[in-house]
């Protein structure tokens, strides 16, 4: 059975019950939820351990731009990109991310700059004003949406000939796969797209999680006429996890005596980020 056999049924509910029951990242900090502190807790520790998302996302290079963010989760990123100067709209599904997301704006004092709207991406164009964006971004959403190339085929009305798109969808070929392969699967590949989902987020049970290759992330963006300009994998999270969820960070041992060199060139090679940079096909 195929991946897409296996998820384009699951009902888009159990996708929104299951990011309301626990919006990714919540317990990035165990300060008060919604203070200043708990939101700055937030963006320190997952920038900390996925340094490569403001190296990405490149904030500063969106200053006075119009930006879309699709997923946007608790709202680490959309901040950064508000703080930057860019004006922000960010979809996502789930209430609870983003009552999140709104108070940490308003925190911030950054409401102005950032339009919320709840919505299936699978349905953008139904609930976003169609307008041009100069940089459409979503990182780490559209796998784990029962159809991720509806999503894509919603981005025309979006765009216009100079748009950037930066997408991150998880890789297939990754360190991550086999580990889950390894560790949950005892090796039962046949079961392996099962395992992913169910083991690829901090909260197990995740409903839909598709794994991509280089060459499937590109047939991904072809549903909207993109052509990928740059594709870097990145990515290996390597902390023990007991003791990651009591805020410490100390490394499993085969990635502690690891070369730091050597850590990254395998980062590169088997991340768990496939990080997607794309163009409309008829630019040149
Ligand atoms: C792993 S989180 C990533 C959040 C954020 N981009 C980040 O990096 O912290 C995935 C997010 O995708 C959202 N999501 C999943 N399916 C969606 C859909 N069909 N439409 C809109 N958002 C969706 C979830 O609600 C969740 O907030």
């Amino acid at each position: 059975m195929s991946a897409l056999d296996l998820f384009e049924k699951t009902p888009l509910a159990a996708v929104q019950k299951y990011w309301n029951d626990r919006p990714c990242n919540i317990r990035h900090s165990p300060k008060q939820i919604g203070t200043r502190e708990y939101f700055d807790e937030v963006e320190r520790r997952k920038y900390m351990v996925e340094p490569h998302i403001p190296r990405f996302a490149q904030f500063e290079a969106w200053r006075g731009k119009k930006v879309l963010e699709i997923g946007c989760g608790l709202g680490t990123d959309t901040i950064n990109f508000a703080r930057a100067g860019a004006h922000v709209t960010a979809v996502d599904l789930s209430e609870k991310s983003l009552d999140l997301a709104r108070l940490r704006a308003r925190v911030f004092g950054l409401e102005d700059r950032i339009r919320f709207i709840q919505a299936d991406a699978e349905h953008l164009a139904a609930n976003v004003p169609a307008e041009p964006y100069d940089l459409i971004y979503s990182f780490g959403v559209i796998h784990h949406t029962p159809h991720p190339e509806r999503v894509i085929a919603q981005l025309p009305p979006f765009t216009k000939p100079d748009t950037t798109v930066k997408i991150m969808v998880y890789y297939r070929w990754s360190w991550k796969v086999l580990w889950i392969l390894a560790r949950y699967g005892k090796g039962a590949f046949w079961k392996l797209d099962r395992l992913i989902a169910a083991n690829s987020e901090a909260q197990t049970g995740c409903p839909v999680t598709y794994v991509y290759s280089r060459k499937q992330g590109a047939a991904l963006l072809a549903h909207a006429g993109l052509r990928v300009t740059k594709a870097e994998v990145d990515h290996i999270f390597p902390y023990r996890i007991r003791d990651y969820v009591q805020y410490r960070y100390v490394r499993v041992w085969y990635f502690r005596w690891m070369p730091r060199p050597l850590f990254r060139a395998f980062e590169r090679t088997a991340g768990w980020h496939l990080c997607l940079t794309a163009a409309p096909a008829a630019r040149p």
